[in-house]
């Protein structure tokens, strides 16, 4: 339970702090609120963090920083975290839940640039292009035809018709690319791109085939193998998606028995913790094989969308209580009702709160302008507007009640 008074206004009230070099783009929105803004250039650890984050009511971070139960016990003020990333195993979702604080992040800002770059790496792998520049760098001029082919009238086989697959799907189709996908839910298909019924009529008819799929148990060695082994003779295989989805053992033997002509690889099963960390894998050395440092995402344009995409929601978060796209809560978003008194509350999610609150709501004389509770299993998210300036008095028996996280009023 929690007694913090109001924090929304005055917004300079409001304390950001943003680590690890999070985008500028980011700043200039927090600014542009009037919040009150500190950055850092790097993670900070649990106790350096502990002390500093007493105040904070917004942390931004990416994914050095641990926010663990122990800095969120601490975090007396905190309202919200953003991850400026797309993985959220650095944060204790489950905690922060329970101190009733959502966490966003940024599942799609990088889409595009993930999709460009298996783009560049169909024409690559067609041409043979990373043998060739490899050979220019130690001085060979092999100027060959062979093994180099037009991707134009080729066929694209997307699997996983997400976000980046369909994205994939309008590229190649682009480029004068027969476009076929499987997904194991049903996906409208863009522009000419035909759905499969299964997995193996997509890897019978694919001159490559592109991973596109998240991480699940399903998808753990997905592509085994009898997977490899159903892929056509001489095609290629992309994977840009989470590394434990592809055998990397059985994927070198298939390239060295020149079943598959070439392959281009971003995700690892393992992967380096630091730039400085060494990289092994039984691909290396492998002719006609690309391999990339989980780059996939790594752009320019990816980190400012994701400077944004983070900030706003936020910031709608902070002005409004929107938590759609919260990854640990449940989602509202009703618009801003001016002039009426928004009062935000997380509860134990146990029979009975809402008949409490409104409760107290009508003891005070106060009407409901509008109301809506959304739950998960642990806990319920509610957001009411009032007629009536009783907002600090509802706040405070709703504090008494037992069943309070956090209860914050907006005006
Ligand atoms: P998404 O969630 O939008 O799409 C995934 C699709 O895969 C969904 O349509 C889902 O139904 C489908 N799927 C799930 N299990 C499947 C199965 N067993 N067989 C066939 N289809 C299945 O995800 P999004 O945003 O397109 O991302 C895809 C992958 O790319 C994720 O693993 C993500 O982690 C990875 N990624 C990699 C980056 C990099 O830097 N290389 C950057 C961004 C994302």
């Amino acid at each position: 339970m929690t007694t913090e008074p109001a924090t929304s206004f005055p917004k300079d009230r409001i304390k950001v702090l943003l680590l690890e070099n999070i985008h500028p783009s980011a700043h200039e929105l927090f600014r542009g609120e009037g919040f009150h803004l500190e950055t850092l250039p790097g993670a900070l650890g649990e106790d350096e963090l502990v002390k500093r984050i007493a105040d904070v009511h917004v942390l931004g971070i990416r994914s050095k920083t641990h926010v663990t139960e122990r800095v969120l016990g601490n975090a007396r003020r905190l309202l919200t975290v953003g991850c400026f990333c797309i993985g959220t195993n650095q944060v204790d979702l489950a905690s922060a839940a329970r101190h009733g604080v959502p966490v966003f992040n940024a599942p799609f800002s990088n889409t595009r640039s993930v999709a460009e770059l298996v783009i560049a790496e169909t024409v690559m792998l067609s041409r043979c292009l990373g043998d060739r520049i490899r050979e220019m760098h130690v001085g060979q001029w092999r100027k060959v035809a062979t093994a180099s082919f037009e991707v134009r009238g080729k066929t694209m086989g997307i699997v996983g018709y997400g976000h980046i697959g369909r994205q994939v799907g309008v590229l190649a189709e682009a480029m004068g690319m027969r476009v076929v996908f499987f997904d194991i839910a049903a996906r409208l298909p863009m522009g000419n791109n035909h759905p499969t019924k299964t997995l193996e009529e997509l890897l019978g008819q694919s001159d490559f085939v592109t991973l596109h799929v998240p991480e699940t148990p399903q998808t753990r060695s997905m592509f085994g193998a009898k997977e490899i082994a159903a892929m056509r003779q001489g095609s290629y295989l992309l994977n840009a998606s989470r590394g434990t989805v592809v055998d990397i053992a059985a994927l070198a033997d298939a390239l060295k028995a020149g079943h598959l002509a070439g392959a281009a690889i971003d995700v690892y099963p393992e992967e380096p913790e630091k730039n400085s960390d060494g990289f092994k894998s039984p691909l290396l050395g492998l002719s006609n094989v690309i391999v990339t440092p989980h780059i996939g995402g790594s752009t320019a344009e990816a980190q400012e969308a994701i400077g944004r995409e983070v900030g706003e929601a936020l910031i709608k978060f902070v002005n409004g209580g929107v938590t759609t796209g919260a990854v640990n809560f449940p989602h509202i978003d009703n618009g801003p009702t001016p002039g009426k008194y928004r009062i935000l509350n997380v509860h134990r999610n146990v029979p009975g709160v809402l008949r409490d609150i409104n409760r107290i709501v009508t003891d005070r004389g106060a009407n409901i302008a509008a109301q809506i509770l959304a739950t998960d299993p642990d806990i319920g998210y509610l957001v009411m507007d009032l007629d009536q300036d009783v907002a600090l008095d509802v706040k405070n028996a709703i504090a008494a009640l037992g069943t309070d996280i956090k209860t914050r009023i907006l005006y």
